[in-house]
């Protein structure tokens, strides 16, 4: 018999937390891959079902979860954009919640994490479909990619937001979310954090983006911020 313990998550549909043997609490979704591992994380059965531990310290969202995120629009069934999706580690918990019903498009530009993503991830998640191309070039993958509920972006880049909002433009419905991982010094390690996430966040509410919300993603990960934000479609006027 199983000595965890498992119950849904609080609010959000396919995340479950998993109380250990030793008391501690984590975080888990349901393996859509059965017996696969994808970066080394604990797999366990609980009642009939397989369950994979997802770790704060490797998963922005994971962390993001841990640190009071409550709302995460993400459903079943639903069609993600991701951008920087390296070897798949945050992407495969997202294909684990959205199911085969849903569909995750990873875009990734560095061709080594490519084929780790390809042939130890998305070869056993039919919902995963790798697209090897540069998040600052949405045209290139315009006709690969249908309009998405949500766009997940984590490039580690200067002008994220920029990046995310002309990829936003193109693939995302109205009223659809984004969430925007922002690494402070990956755009600029001589200013302070707080003013980098100010500017970053400032181009979201010029590009339309509404009701940011921001999580700092400390202790997990030092200089971090996750903001979630609704998108609304301009009119060709404005
Ligand atoms: C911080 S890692 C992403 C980790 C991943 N989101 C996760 O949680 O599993 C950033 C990734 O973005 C990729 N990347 C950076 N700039 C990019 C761009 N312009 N287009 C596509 N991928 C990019 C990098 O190669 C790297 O794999």
């Amino acid at each position: 018999m199983s000595r965890h313990r498992v119950v849904s998550h609080e609010r959000i549909e396919g995340v479950f937390w998993v109380t250990q043997p030793d008391g501690t609490k984590k975080l888990a979704t349901i393996n859509l891959a059965l017996g696969r591992s994808v970066y080394g994380e604990k797999i366990l059965q609980f009642k009939g079902r397989e369950y994979r531990l997802w770790d704060p310290y490797r998963s922005k969202l994971a962390a993001a979860i841990h640190r009071g995120l409550d709302s995460v629009p993400l459903w079943r069934g639903e069609k993600v954009l991701y951008l920087g999706a390296a070897s798949g580690t945050t992407a495969s918990h997202i294909s684990d919640i959205i199911g085969l019903e849903g569909r995750i498009y990873c875009v990734e530009f560095s061709q080594r994490v490519m084929r780790e993503l390809m042939g130890h991830v998305a070869a056993y998640r039919p919902n995963i479909i790798p697209i090897l191309a540069d998040a600052r070039k949405p045209e290139d993958y315009r006709m690969t990619v249908e309009r998405v509920d949500l766009i997940y972006c984590d490039i580690a880049q200067p002008e994220q937001a920029k990046i995310l909002a002309d990829n936003s433009d193109i693939f995302l419905k109205d009223g659809g979310w984004i969430m925007l991982a922002i690494k402070a010094s990956s755009i600029d390690a001589t200013k302070a954090p707080s003013e980098i996430f100010r500017r970053e966040i400032a181009t979201l509410e010029n590009r339309g983006f509404l009701g940011l919300r921001q999580i700092s993603l400390e202790p997990y990960d030092k200089a971090h911020l996750m903001v979630v934000a609704q998108y609304r479609r301009r009119s060709r006027e404005e």
